[in-house]
């Protein structure tokens, strides 16, 4: 069995999820993407998919509104590939900030936005935990609803792991996708950015908050950033309660009831998954794809 189902939409040299915006009119979607009107005041969170885009979009919301209360916008309704119109966004007040995220890679994100240096705020994960979350997201999906897989998925972890390594991935892949980031930002393509690892997020949340702070230009005490990282902490954002919304919803999508977007949000959670040959595989593919990149990661 493929590792990405045929019907899943293509474009350019990718494969996209089929989210109905995109099955309705791929490339109508992409061109709209691309010619979206953005504000100087825009903040775009950019992400391989199952870096902690839900954490961060929770942050940056909560830093943005200068409270650490749950907002009422989820973070899959300004997903910009996801959304099935722009009409919430358009007509949002010229003064506010809109938190918008994608996955896109950076070629076919909002031109305007990257031409004028808009603020992007960009997570990395190391790439074997991405694999693993993402395996796991695939795996409890629900069929018929979200993503649509045949009945027979899961393919093995085994398979997947191979075809992981190779090219042809959802979004193109991790390695293309961070190779093509760090490139821009050495170029100076991309200048108003934040990157943002997980595992120091994780590791270190506090001095993490105070610099994104800084970067979004708002003022934020001490106090606030701890009740940031406390309402943001894995252990609430997990608990399915009414002022977790995104919870709601992936609980609904879920097949076997598991969690798929809060599922365990530990760093080094790929130990359980991968064999020592497994591992081995993916550490040589990994000095082969970033060979040039100065990229460092933390796997443990
Ligand atoms: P795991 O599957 O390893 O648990 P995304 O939002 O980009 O889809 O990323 C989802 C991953 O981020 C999941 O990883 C999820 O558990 C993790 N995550 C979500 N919220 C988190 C938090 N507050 N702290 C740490 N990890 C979190």
């Amino acid at each position: 069995m493929p590792y990405i189902p045929e019907r899943f939409p293509r474009y350019k040299d990718y494969v996209l999820p089929p989210f109905p915006s995109l099955t309705c009119g791929l490339s109508e979607q992409l061109d709209k993407i691309k010619n979206f009107e953005s504000r100087e005041s825009d903040i775009l969170i950019c992400t391989f998919p199952k870096s902690g885009t839900h954490w961060v979009n929770e942050v940056v919301n909560m830093l943005i509104k200068g409270s650490a209360e749950y907002g009422n916008v989820s973070k899959n309704t300004v997903m910009l590939e996801g959304i099935g119109s722009f009409e919430g966004l358009d007509n949002a007040p010229e003064k506010s900030t809109r938190i918008i995220n994608s996955h896109l890679p950076l070629a076919d994100l909002p031109e305007k936005h990257i031409k004028n240096g808009y603020k992007i705020v960009h997570v990395i994960r190391n790439p074997k935990d991405v694999t693993v979350s993402f395996y796991n997201h695939l795996c409890n999906v629900k069929n018929g609803e979200t993503l649509e897989l045949p009945t027979d998925y899961p393919i093995s972890w085994n398979l997947f792991v191979q075809h992981y390594c190779r090219g042809e991935e959802l979004y193109g892949g991790w390695f293309k996708y961070e190779k093509t980031f760090e490139k821009a930002k050495e170029n100076g393509e991309l200048s108003d950015v934040f990157t943002l690892h997980y595992e120091q997020l994780k590791r270190e949340p506090l001095p993490i908050l105070k610099s994104l702070a800084a970067f979004l230009c708002v003022e934020a005490s001490d106090e606030l950033l701890e009740d940031i990282n406390d309402k943001c902490s894995f252990d609430k954002m997990s608990t399915v309660g009414e002022a977790n919304r995104d919870n709601a919803a992936v609980k609904k999508m879920s097949v076997t009831g598991k969690n798929f977007i809060y599922r365990k949000g530990q760093i080094g959670d790929w130990k359980n998954w991968f064999t020592v040959a497994q591992n081995e595989a993916f550490d040589l593919l990994i000095e082969t794809e970033m060979k040039d990149s100065k990229l460092k990661f933390t796997y443990q």
